[in-house]
């Protein structure tokens, strides 16, 4: 049995921290899962750190399903949540809950996660509506990084900061089950959170919200183009990827490997039959 929302919900309630990952393939999403990690997002996140695109920008459904279903197959206790890429909720709500329904039913996912407050509501309320379980995304949020000017903290104005306040209860008011806060100041998710019932989760957004998300490339030390500020790295496993690759290449070379322990054996009368006959 995996994970509900109830459960999530009621972890704010017990003041119990809420641990989030993304993953994006069944060998990671399986040891996140081991782990006992409660929530793994599918994040469009995946366009940088395993498609090498610039943003998430050109990330499209097919990329989006294509990674949820191999994080279902690694995956029994966690629930999972499938991130709607750029343009894929934007222009209508038909257009909405047919994309999220594809996380649902083709995917496995057990909720989606979709960017944006007021402008979203109605489709969150929709997809709520219809039995699919949202989570907001507001502060930094990547996919209007054209608009917002690039990747900035959000909110350090007072207008601003009014106005993501506004925008987390309105998306807890059309059925959210948690939000997202990406790149806020720390006394204002501080503030957003003790407003809401709903839990929020932070990245970049200081210790007081409810859970933290991170990319699992960023706090395993993976992705190295670029480290933000808010991502602690737990393991630098770039290099020791590196060291690996590096040590077989000369092995090879050397003809270290492999040796008989890596090789098969065979009755050594046929090949003595077999260069007869050659
Ligand atoms: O895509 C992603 O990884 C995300 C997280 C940063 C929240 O949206």
């Amino acid at each position: 049995m995996r994970v509900t929302i109830t459960e999530i919900k009621e972890m704010k309630q017990r003041k119990e921290k809420i641990p989030m990952l993304t993953a994006y393939d069944y060998v990671t999403a399986k040891m996140v899962d081991e782990a006992g990690v409660p929530l793994i997002l599918v994040g469009d996140s995946l366009g940088m750190v395993m498609l090498g695109y610039e943003s998430t920008i050109p990330v499209t459904m097919e990329e989006m399903i294509h990674h949820t279903k191999a994080v279902v197959r690694g995956t029994k206790k966690v629930l999972i949540i499938g991130d709607m890429p750029f343009m894929t909720y934007h222009i209508s709500v038909s257009d909405a809950l047919s994309n999220a329904a594809r996380f649902i039913q083709e995917g496995g996912a057990q909720a989606v996660k979709l960017e944006g407050g007021e402008v979203v509501a109605e489709k969150v309320r929709r997809l709520v509506d219809c039995g699919i379980p949202v989570m907001g995304h507001i502060g930094l949020t990547p996919q209007s990084m054209h608009q917002l000017g690039g990747f900035k903290v959000r909110g350090k104005a007072v207008e601003e900061a009014r106005k993501l306040l506004n925008d987390a209860r309105i998306l807890e008011e059309a059925g959210a089950f948690a939000i997202v806060l990406e790149c806020t100041p720390a006394p204002l998710s501080k503030l957003i959170t003790q407003k809401l019932a709903i839990p929020t989760i932070g990245i970049g957004a200081g210790p007081d919200c409810d859970g933290q998300v991170q990319v699992i490339s960023d706090i395993l030390g993976l992705y190295t183009d670029f480290v933000p500020k808010h991502a602690k790295q737990y393991a630098r496993l770039a290099g020791e990827i590196k060291n690996a690759v590096a040590d077989y290449m000369s092995e090879v070379k050397s003809l270290s490997f492999p040796t008989t322990e890596q090789s098969y054996t065979m009755d050594e009368s046929l090949i003595k039959q077999l260069k007869a006959e050659s």
